[in-house]
């Protein structure tokens, strides 16, 4: 059976969090051509439709079974994925975040209200006790969405990681069960 049967849809004021489906694969693989995603973050460049199909499937289906999860956004007016919103799995009940969205659909707040649910859901439904953001300095649209959701800039810890073979400094945002949370 597909793990990804069981994962819960996640519903917003605005967008939808879901699992991902292997109907999304041109979604995605159209949506990390973008600059912005290739520089700051992790996937794959050249970014090919093999590793699209690799994520919405195979990792997806992997983090879900870990105890995290990959979710889509959509749009509650019922567009295809406008980003990736993801729970990478947790470990002594902290977990980390991460995302992007594509580059036609930024500026409008569905980050930041993708994120506020993702963390919502770790807490009351999942029982973390602190969720984690690894950001680079310099990537303000990503510092904005954390910020958004409550997140605190814990300090700058340098030259933590590599990014496509050079080192960069990281970020690190935390946020706590009891923290204060803006609404979703
Ligand atoms: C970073 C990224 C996800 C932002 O997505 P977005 O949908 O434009 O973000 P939102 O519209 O939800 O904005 C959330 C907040 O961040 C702020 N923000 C967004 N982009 C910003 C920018 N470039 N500079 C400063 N602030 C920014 C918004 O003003 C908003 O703040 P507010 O809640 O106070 O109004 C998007 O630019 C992206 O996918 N970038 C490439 C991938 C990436 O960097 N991923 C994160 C890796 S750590």
């Amino acid at each position: 059976m597909d793990p990804r049967a069981d994962q819960p849809t996640l519903t917003g004021p605005r967008v939808r969090l879901r699992p991902w489906r292997d109907d999304d694969v041109d979604a995605v693989f159209a949506a990390c051509q973008d600059a912005e995603i290739q520089r700051w973050t992790e996937v794959p460049v050249p970014y090919r439709r093999e590793h699209a199909a690799g994520f919405v499937g195979e990792i997806a289906a992997r983090t879900w079974a870990a105890g995290g999860g990959q979710f889509a956004v959509e749009t509650r007016e019922g567009t295809g994925p406008v980003g990736a919103m993801t729970l990478f799995p947790p470990r002594d009940g902290v977990g980390a975040g991460g995302y992007w969205t594509g580059g036609a659909h930024r500026g409008r707040g569905f980050t930041g209200e993708a994120l506020r649910i993702l963390a919502g859901w770790a807490f009351d439904e999942l029982g973390l006790r602190r969720l984690e953001l690894v950001v680079d300095p310099a990537n303000a649209g990503s510092r904005g969405v954390a910020e958004s959701a409550g997140f605190r800039a814990e300090g700058v810890l340098r030259q933590r990681s590599l990014h496509r073979g050079t080192p960069v400094d990281d970020v690190i945002y935390g946020l706590l069960a009891g923290d204060p949370r803006p609404d979703a």
